[in-house]
């Protein structure tokens, strides 16, 4: 990665092409979130449904002014900003007009991140439009934390990708809905819910954090539209296991004989090994953030084992733990099987 490729890049984006872009947290499929042209061409790229509305990322404050509707006036909106950005965070606020219905999938609201990475930093304020970015995977796989993910799906059908060292975070942003009655998370990321109720404290968890949420007449109630669709998901199919660790390790020994593969701990590496059994770490199980870091790789990593399953041992869920838990079970499709 040179000065150099940045300028190539801005250049792709000023012709309204797709550019793939570190970030401190995932890698994101990036074009000019101005221009219905280009955003179009991120949907077809990543085969992700219209309805699916994009983060629209900044590189400074003073964007807000002219993107979102009374920034300033949104309760909690500039102690968020003040608080988390540049990072981790997504807010939903009111958009104005100069966001094209394709960016914000119909909505009259609108995603607005300011990512920490200096990359994406440099292209936004070099570029001088905001940039359209949703994770750089084929939609439904897991997100792309380094530079072969994205080149493993996107090769082809995108003008460049920029080649970076591995996202720091490793899981997508928080995303709180500023436009609800109540301020809700959306989605858990590393802007824990106990670092945001300290600024908002009756802030909420949306039941589909954690739920297959299905409203009374069985339609499916959704406010953020990336939950109606399977997500994260290896090829492989993938249950968690909830339970402590000897009972997981019974269970896998148990049932070894059926071609599976373990999504574990460090702590589970020395009896894995006196089993023989194919698995991979994740990270420690006393930190979240190490396996938020490699939840996405290791879910990859995987697939490479021709496994008829996944067993995953269950993260804790406070802290970034939720982010963790929230990721894998959508990548698990919501199987989830309780010991004892
Ligand atoms: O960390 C991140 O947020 C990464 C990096 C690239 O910035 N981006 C990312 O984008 O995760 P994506 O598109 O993979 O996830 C965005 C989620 C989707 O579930 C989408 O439905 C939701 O945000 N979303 C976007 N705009 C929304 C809106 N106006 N209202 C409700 N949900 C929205
Ligand atoms: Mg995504």
């Amino acid at each position: 990665m040179s000065s150099n490729d940045i300028i190539k890049a801005v250049n792709f984006l000023k012709n309204d092409e797709v550019v793939a872009i570190p970030t401190e947290t995932v890698y994101g499929l990036a074009a000019n979130a101005l221009c219905e042209k280009a955003v179009k061409k991120i949907f077809i790229a990543k085969g992700r449904p219209s309805d699916n509305p994009l983060i629209v990322h900044i590189s400074n404050l003073n964007m807000t002014k002219f993107l979102v509707k009374n920034f300033d006036r949104i309760p909690f909106a500039k102690e968020l900003a003040e608080n988390f950005w540049p990072g981790p965070l997504t807010m939903i606020l009111p958009k104005t007009d100069l966001i094209p219905k394709v960016t914000s999938g119909g909505l009259d609201t609108v995603a607005i991140r300011f990512p920490s990475h200096p990359i994406i930093q440099k292209i936004i304020s070099e570029a001088g439009f905001p940039l359209a970015a949703p994770s750089a995977n084929l939609s439904g796989s897991p997100s792309p934390t380094n530079f072969e993910h994205v080149f493993n799906d996107m090769n082809g059908k995108i003008a460049a990708i920029i080649k970076y060292e591995n996202c720091k975070f490793g899981v997508e942003s928080t995303i709180i809905n500023l436009c609800s009655d109540i301020p809700k998370i959306m989605r858990p990321g590393n802007v824990t819910i106990e670092k945001i109720s300290k600024i908002i404290p009756n802030v909420e968890i949306d039941k589909a954090v954690c739920e297959k949420f299905i409203s009374e007449n069985s339609i499916p109630e959704v406010i953020c539209p990336g939950v109606k669709y399977r997500h994260y998901a290896p090829k492989t199919r993938l249950t968690i296991i909830n339970s402590n660790q000897s009972e997981f390790l019974n269970f896998v020994k148990n049932n070894q004989k059926n071609n599976i593969v373990a999504l574990c701990f460090e702590e589970d590496k020395k009896f894995m090994d006196e089993f023989k059994i194919p698995y991979i770490i994740y990270g420690s199980e006393k930190n979240s953030e190490s396996q938020a870091k490699n939840l996405f790789t290791s879910l990859r990593e995987c697939d490479n084992f021709g496994a008829n399953i996944i067993y995953a041992r269950c993260p804790k869920k406070d802290g970034v733990g939720l982010a963790v838990f929230n990721r894998l079970l959508r990548a698990a499709e919501f199987n989830i099987l309780n010991l004892p």
